[in-house]
């Protein structure tokens, strides 16, 4: 979603710098962006609807600015429209922001901002930071940050210039923000993916904290106005993998790295014991188990939910995490909360897990960004180690996040009577890619439908889900997941000779239950694309298998969804779409 940007520097012309790094912030997803520099009382502001490159063209001056704000902006409160672009003035040309989050207090803090004559120019909530700043009387400005920040309900990590002074303040709440310095420079993003060419080390910025950056050092203060100390992080390998190489997209670059994501956390779980904290004593704590999470990470909950409660007995069920929240949930210390999320910065899991911890609970964060706020707040943290993941549609992540659920079903299960040992190391013989050029017949296939189904039992059920979200959000065909025995409970009457339907089966206990939901298809005149690792299909009633590698049962739901990544990536390029960004999506959800 949006992104910031700020930077102050002891040398002129920075705006060359700050658009470079806001590029790098572009996979978030954004529909404006737009650019503030300052030199003494002068600000000068460019904005542009769409590309960043349409608003590299406007900076076509003489830049002598030694410092700016930037913004990438995902509309939220109003449309996409210039007049909406970050960042904002005051009034009084005083001060400039630019935000990420929602100010969900906007309307009434619009109502006494106008209530002191001031009009507001946008329809963003973003706007009544600055006219707040601007109202505040005194010299101190980091004090009137606090009081304005004090007024604010909702999230944001807010970046303001304030004309005559060669600084940056910040602030931020639920939304993340660091800081960055080296000699010469500091700089202020939203991501630390900035970082990666000119700091080592970078600090965040603490929930509810603010700070004053200038070129020669950061101060912080809480919200009692102390001057706190934060540590610095490195600028590890994670910030600076988001490199494309030879591929022409990063869904083709992130669904490639698969079979080495697979590696690396096998490796990865032998080396470093990520399950030390969960020990004997932890288990027999444990009474139930509550994964949550959104979109495919909601998906690899599910999954992971049958894990654990196959593998380790312990009942277990997951929840989307916007539902989850006001679903009154019944949490105590006995609770385990798994947080699952490839951002580790959707605001709906990160508001979940605050739940969950106030409740009692234990918690554990499945995550892929490692300095994620969600990394941060859980007890335990179980890395993904997929590398950072760029395109908007996860498909790496999940595999990852199933293989990780696995690994700490199979853990838990050591406490029990039944210890489940695996031989992990299969996964590494297996051919994840294996007759992937088959795929491009059932593109045509699903071309030419009208109708696209996705069903599955059981772990076959999930993966149909995550099939359907991959295939709808890249490609925008309409399509249903759902269960093979839910079939005749109404979605039947959808089906006629313009359906495809995708069957899942992986399970050879449920085989026949699938081939009675096939003639059941067949009979409307679907169309039917079984897709399995199995060998005893015979069926009169499917047209079409698509087979992958054989594997053991207990693994193939991490290799059955990639025939459906590979299908989703093919479709959206044979309909001139863009495949890592998805219109109306963005890679990182901070808002609810
Ligand atoms: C789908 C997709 C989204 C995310 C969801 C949660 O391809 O990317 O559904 O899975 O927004 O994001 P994270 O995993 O970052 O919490």
């Amino acid at each position: 979603m949006c992104g910031i940007i700020g930077y102050i520097s002891q040398e002129k012309g920075v705006s060359k710098k700050i658009i470079h790094n806001l590029k790098k912030l572009e996979y978030r997803g954004y529909d404006s962006s737009g650019i503030c520099l300052l030199k003494g009382n002068t600000f000068l502001v460019k904005k542009s609807v769409g590309e960043i490159a349409k608003l590299e063209q406007k900076l076509n001056f003489v830049d002598d600015f030694d410092c700016g704000i930037a913004h990438t902006r995902w509309a939220t409160h109003g449309k996409v429209s210039l007049k909406n672009t970050h960042p904002h003035l005051s009034q009084d040309k005083c001060w400039a922001v630019v935000h990420n989050g929602i100010i969900e207090n906007f309307l009434e803090l619009s109502k006494l901002i106008k209530s002191k004559g001031v009009t507001l120019k946008s329809e963003t909530d973003t706007e009544t930071i600055v006219a707040l700043m601007a109202l505040q009387n005194g010299d101190d400005n980091i004090k009137k940050l606090n009081e304005v920040t004090s007024m604010l309900v909702g999230s944001y990590a807010i970046c303001l210039l304030h004309k005559g002074e060669h600084a940056l303040y910040v602030a931020r709440r639920h939304s993340p923000l660091y800081i960055a310095k080296n000699d010469n420079s500091c700089m202020v993003s939203s991501d630390p993916v900035t970082f990666g060419e000119d700091y080592g080390t970078y600090y965040t910025l603490p929930d509810d904290c603010m700070a004053k950056v200038t070129v020669d050092k950061i101060d912080v203060y809480d919200k009692n106005l102390n001057k706190i100390c934060v540590k610095p992080s490195e600028v590890g390998s994670f910030e600076k993998s988001a490199e494309l190489g030879k591929y022409s997209f990063y869904a083709e670059k992130e669904i490639s790295e698969i079979p080495k994501v697979i590696d690396t956390i096998l490796s990865n779980y032998k080396i470093v014991d990520h399950f030390k904290k969960i020990n004997k004593t932890f288990y027999s704590q444990i009474k139930k188990v509550k994964l949550i999470g959104c979109g495919t990470a909601y998906h690899a909950c599910l999954m992971g939910a049958k894990y654990i409660q196959n593998y380790a007995h312990i009942e277990a069920q997951g929840y989307i995490a916007s539902e989850f929240r006001y679903s009154k949930p019944l949490i105590d210390k006995n609770t385990l909360c798994i947080f699952v999320s490839q951002s580790g910065e959707t605001a709906d899991t990160l508001l979940s897990l605050e739940l969950a911890k106030n409740m009692g609970a234990k918690t554990v964060a499945v995550v892929n960004v490692p300095y994620s706020s969600i990394a941060q707040k859980a007890d335990v943290v179980l890395p993904l180690c997929a590398g950072m993941e760029v395109a908007v549609m996860s498909t790496k992540a999940y595999n990852a996040m199933l293989l990780v659920l696995m690994l700490l079903a199979s853990h838990l299960s050591k406490f029990t009577e039944s210890p489940q040992q695996f031989d992990y190391d299969v996964l590494k013989s297996v051919d994840f890619f294996k007759d992937v050029q088959k795929i491009d017949p059932i593109t045509d296939l699903v071309l030419k439908s009208e109708k696209v189904f996705f069903i599955g039992r059981g772990e076959d059920y999930v993966t149909a889900l995550e099939a359907g979200l991959k295939l709808k959000e890249i490609t925008y065909i309409n399509c249903v997941s759902i269960p093979s025995g839910e079939l005749k409970h109404g979605t039947l009457s959808l089906v006629d000779n313009k359906s495809l339907v995708f069957m899942i089966a992986t399970d050879k206990n449920l085989l026949a239950k699938n081939i009675s939901s096939a003639s059941e298809i067949k009979a409307r005149g679907g169309k039917i694309v079984l897709v399995t690792n199995l060998d005893e299909i015979q069926s009169g009633d499917i047209d079409y298998v698509y087979q992958f590698d054989k594997i053991t049962q207990k693994f193939s739901s991490i290799i059955s969804i990639i025939p459906f990544q590979v299908l989703a990536y093919k479709t959206c390029l044979r309909l001139g779409y863009s495949p890592d960004k998805p219109r109306n999506l963005a890679k990182s959800v901070t808002v609810e």
